[in-house]
């Protein structure tokens, strides 16, 4: 028998352990928690392998040179400063549209300016690691090596050209000629060089539904037979002295670095330098036939060893049509788009791909119109950022802070959208062809606006 007050000291002492054992488990529970979200996961562990998910370490000031600011480089290389400077390259961080696209809230900002500004140099902070992984939660301590020029500076030359000696902790060029009398240490190693483009340029990777990054012009080009690297193209031969002529230093063969690519550059005033820096286009025109009542426009890539477009899978060729009366006025208009198709959500992916491989070409086939057409112009335009799209960037600009608030908003001033590459006139009588030439069509592009 038990008495009242023996059972209510019975279940103080089972209240008391279930109490406790609760207790343990909610402390255990946060304990866990806390451990795992707050704990430092290294970048190799989440991005194995992935070279752009680090930054090239804090370069130390290069013997003979200073900082390894492009600047500086450009003290003695002064026209391969020149052309750089004018390159998009220059421009990675700069790019109104980059700066539009990295203030969303979905960028993972630091894995964007991995490729954008690759230095350690170029970077307010080190990232130690990511809290739990997760890439929207990196672990930031401050930088003591910050340099702000160099921030400034984008895919500066340190990107390709300087590294840090392993054993003697100095920082020293690659270079690509030998022979040559540097004031600063320097390494010949071409194959390095050259395949530094394929770190940023040949990755795909998909962070999450919204994609990262689709660059496949390395895959492209290995899988043509040329021999070419990004570089016989992308950075054409000039004889001239490396340096500037004070240094009484040989004339060598050099190459030009003015990374021209598809001819849409990231301001209107760079459109003057774009022939100067080696712009050609991708394809040519191949032929305009119309017979039997229907049009044929082929057009074939003959200069680029990757497909056009290639990079970006936003961008595209469109060609557009018009059919002119003996009056010259508009009697036919048509259009069509040479590109990739994505479907965003809810997960990217690529359905469909008309974009023109080395050496392939693309025919055009239409009906020839009913209206009294005399003669027909052709245009091809590569396109790089659609009105559309802009329009959103601009109703968007709350997340830029300023300087770039500003630019965005006047993004349609600013920013080249496209460029018009290809034009030619066709007499359907005389089957006679006029092609303007590149050097009219550039001084165009410079004052054009929108897609
Ligand atoms: C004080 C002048 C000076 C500065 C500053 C300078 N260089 Fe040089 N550099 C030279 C000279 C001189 C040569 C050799 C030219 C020759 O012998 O024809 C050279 C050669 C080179 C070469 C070619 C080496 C080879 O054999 O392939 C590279 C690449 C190079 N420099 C990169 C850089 C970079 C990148 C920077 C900035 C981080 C830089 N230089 C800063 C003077 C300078
Ligand atoms: C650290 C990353 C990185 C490396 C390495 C790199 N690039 Fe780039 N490249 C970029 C970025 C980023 C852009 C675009 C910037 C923008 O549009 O704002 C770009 C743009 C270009 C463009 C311009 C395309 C156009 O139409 O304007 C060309 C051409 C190019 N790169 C060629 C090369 C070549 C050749 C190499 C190797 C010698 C190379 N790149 C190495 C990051 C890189
Ligand atoms: C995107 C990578 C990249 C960047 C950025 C870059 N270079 Fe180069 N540079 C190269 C490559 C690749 C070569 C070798 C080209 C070849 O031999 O075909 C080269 C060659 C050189 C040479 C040897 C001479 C010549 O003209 O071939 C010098 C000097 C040089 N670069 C200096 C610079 C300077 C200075 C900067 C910045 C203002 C810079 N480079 C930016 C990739 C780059
Ligand atoms: C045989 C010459 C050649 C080689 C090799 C070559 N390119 Fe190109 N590239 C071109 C030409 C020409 C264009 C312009 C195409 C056009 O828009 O009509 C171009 C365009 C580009 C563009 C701009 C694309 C666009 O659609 O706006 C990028 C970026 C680029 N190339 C990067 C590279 C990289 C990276 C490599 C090496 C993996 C490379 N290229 C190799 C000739 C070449
Ligand atoms: C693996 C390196 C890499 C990473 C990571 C990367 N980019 Fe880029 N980005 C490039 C290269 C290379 C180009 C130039 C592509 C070309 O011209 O073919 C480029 C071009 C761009 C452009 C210009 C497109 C155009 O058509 O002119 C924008 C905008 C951009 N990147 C935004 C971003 C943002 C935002 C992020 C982060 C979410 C990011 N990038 C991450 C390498 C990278």
């Amino acid at each position: 028998m038990v008495s009242r007050s023996e059972t209510s000291v019975g279940n103080w002492k089972l209240k008391r352990k279930i109490y406790i054992s609760f207790f343990t488990l909610i402390v255990l529970g946060i304990g866990t928690y806390l451990y795992i979200n707050q704990r430092e996961v290294p970048i190799e562990q989440v991005f194995p392998g992935k070279i752009w998910a680090k930054p090239i370490e804090n370069l130390p000031d290069l013997k003979g040179v200073g900082a390894p600011t492009a600047k500086n480089c450009g003290n003695c290389h002064t026209e391969i400063y020149e052309e750089w400077k004018r390159s998009t390259h220059a421009n990675a961080l700069s790019d109104i549209q980059f700066q539009s696209e990295l203030a969303k809230p979905s960028s993972p900002k630091w894995i964007c300016l991995n490729c954008h500004i690759p230095v350690q140099n170029q970077r307010e902070t080190i990232i130690t690691g990511l809290k739990n992984g997760n890439y929207f939660r990196p672990v930031e301590v401050p930088n003591p090596h910050f340099n702000p020029d160099m921030k400034q500076e984008g895919v500066t030359c340190a990107t390709c050209h300087v590294r840090v000696d392993s054993e003697s902790k100095e920082s020293y060029v690659i270079g690509s000629v030998g022979g040559t009398t540097p004031p600063h240490p320097v390494k010949i190693d071409r194959k390095r060089l050259f395949d530094r483009c394929y770190d940023c340029h040949n990755e795909t990777y998909t962070l999450n539904e919204s994609l990262v990054c689709s660059f496949q012009t390395g895959s492209e080009l290995n899988a043509t037979q040329s021999k070419e690297s990004c570089s016989s193209c992308h950075q054409p031969e000039v004889r001239r002295s490396f340096v500037k002529s004070s240094l009484n230093k040989p004339v060598r063969t050099s190459h030009k670095h003015g990374f021209i690519g598809g001819g849409v550059p990231k301001t209107f005033d760079l459109y003057h330098d774009q022939i100067r820096l080696g712009y050609k286009p991708g394809i040519v025109l191949s032929n305009i036939k119309v017979q039997n009542g229907s049009i044929e426009i082929t057009l074939t890539n003959a200069n680029a060893s990757h497909h056009v477009t290639t990079g970006d899978p936003e961008r595209f060729y469109r060609l557009d049509l018009v059919g002119l009366d003996s009056k010259g006025n508009q009697v036919f208009h048509a259009e069509k788009k040479i590109g990739q198709e994505w479907a965003w959500s809810p997960v990217a992916k690529k359905v469909s791909d008309e974009r023109i491989p080395f050496q392939k070409s693309f025919v055009w086939k239409l009906k020839e119109s009913d209206s009294p057409v005399v003669s027909y112009v052709f245009q091809a335009v590569h396109v790089r950022l659609k009105n559309k799209t802009s329009d959103y960037m601009i109703l968007s600009s709350g997340y830029v802070s300023s300087p770039y608030k500003e630019q965005v908003e006047k993004m349609k001033d600013l920013y080249p959208h496209s460029s018009i590459i290809i034009e030619s006139s066709y007499q359907l009588k005389t089957k006679f062809r006029k092609d303007t030439a590149l050097e009219d069509l550039f001084q165009r592009n410079a004052l054009r606006k929108g897609e």
